[in-house]
């Protein structure tokens, strides 16, 4: 199986085509169900059962071709009303292995809601697949400042105060609630796609759950994320769209990010 490539089609068929335990991390940021109504991807399910059956479908897939090892990173959110995503993460995790929730703080708001506190967060509901995972927990850390930094230095109990120091300089382990600006109408990042993820939280995903090597599979590849960030952590990627102007965008994408982040 080649990688480093975008097939065109519906994910569930060409997941159905590729070979099983092949992927060490599958992200799948898939449509959200009638969130996005301008969105005709989004929009075309009848009923929430029908979208939720698919679902059933293609996580199956995902799993599939997940390493035994590997893990499974699953978007969603809440929309003005709905409540979908709740059913797909109590469901999928009766079906599979739950490994954990994440929640992304956007940073800000997103959405006016007049009547409750303004949404804030979207969720990655996380499957394992066997019962030993690969999870470089030291590879997304949180920088202390400064102050900090000295005020734990005044520890006593610490003799060896450089590698005291060196052992501060790397930061703590990151939490399950991980914090990364939503992207902005005038962000730089910003390439067309209307539900475009930072690549700075990808990222994050990408370096805890495989090595360099190891190949991450996205069945609704947007406009490139996952291969962005996959791209530029020196894994394999294979990503899957239907909707070939999101291709087109994404193709110019890695070509812009391998010239940046090639090597010399
Ligand atoms: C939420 S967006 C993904 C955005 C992406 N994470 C990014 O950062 O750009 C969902 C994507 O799934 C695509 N899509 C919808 N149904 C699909 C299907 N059945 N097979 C493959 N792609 C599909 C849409 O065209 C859309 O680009």
């Amino acid at each position: 199986m080649k990688p480093n490539r975008i097939i065109q089609g519906d994910a569930l068929a060409e997941l159905k085509k590729l070979p099983a335990a092949v992927a060490q991390a599958v992200i799948a940021d898939p449509p959200y169900f009638n969130v996005l109504e301008n969105e005709a991807w989004d929009t075309q399910w009848k009923t929430a059962a029908d979208y939720l059956a698919w679902c059933d479908e293609w996580v199956a897939e995902s799993m599939r071709v997940l390493r035994d090892d590997g893990l499974a990173f699953i978007f969603g959110q809440l929309g003005k009303r709905e409540h979908t995503f709740l059913h797909l993460m109590s469901r999928l995790s009766q079906q599979h292995q739950f490994h954990d929730l994440i929640i992304w703080d956007r940073a800000v708001g997103y959405d006016e809601r007049r009547d409750s506190f303004t949404p804030q967060y979207e969720m990655i509901l996380v499957l394992r697949k066997g019962d030993a995972v690969k999870f470089n927990k030291g590879s997304v850390r949180l920088p202390y400042d400064a102050a900090t930094i000295e005020t734990y230095l005044k520890d006593k109990r610490y003799k060896d105060k450089d590698a005291r120091r060196a052992h501060l300089e790397k930061g703590k382990y990151a939490t399950n609630i991980l914090r990364v600006p939503s992207l902005k109408g005038a962000s730089k990042e910003k390439c067309g796609h209307p539900s475009q993820k930072p690549i700075n939280l990808i990222d994050k995903l990408i370096a805890c759950a495989t090595d360099v090597g190891d190949l991450v599979i996205d069945p609704f590849l947007g406009s490139g994320t996952t291969a962005a960030a996959a791209q530029r952590l020196d894994r394999q990627w294979l990503g899957i769209e239907k909707d070939s102007a999101y291709i087109e965008i994404a193709k110019k994408r890695l070509a812009a990010d391998s010239s940046l982040f090639s090597k010399s």
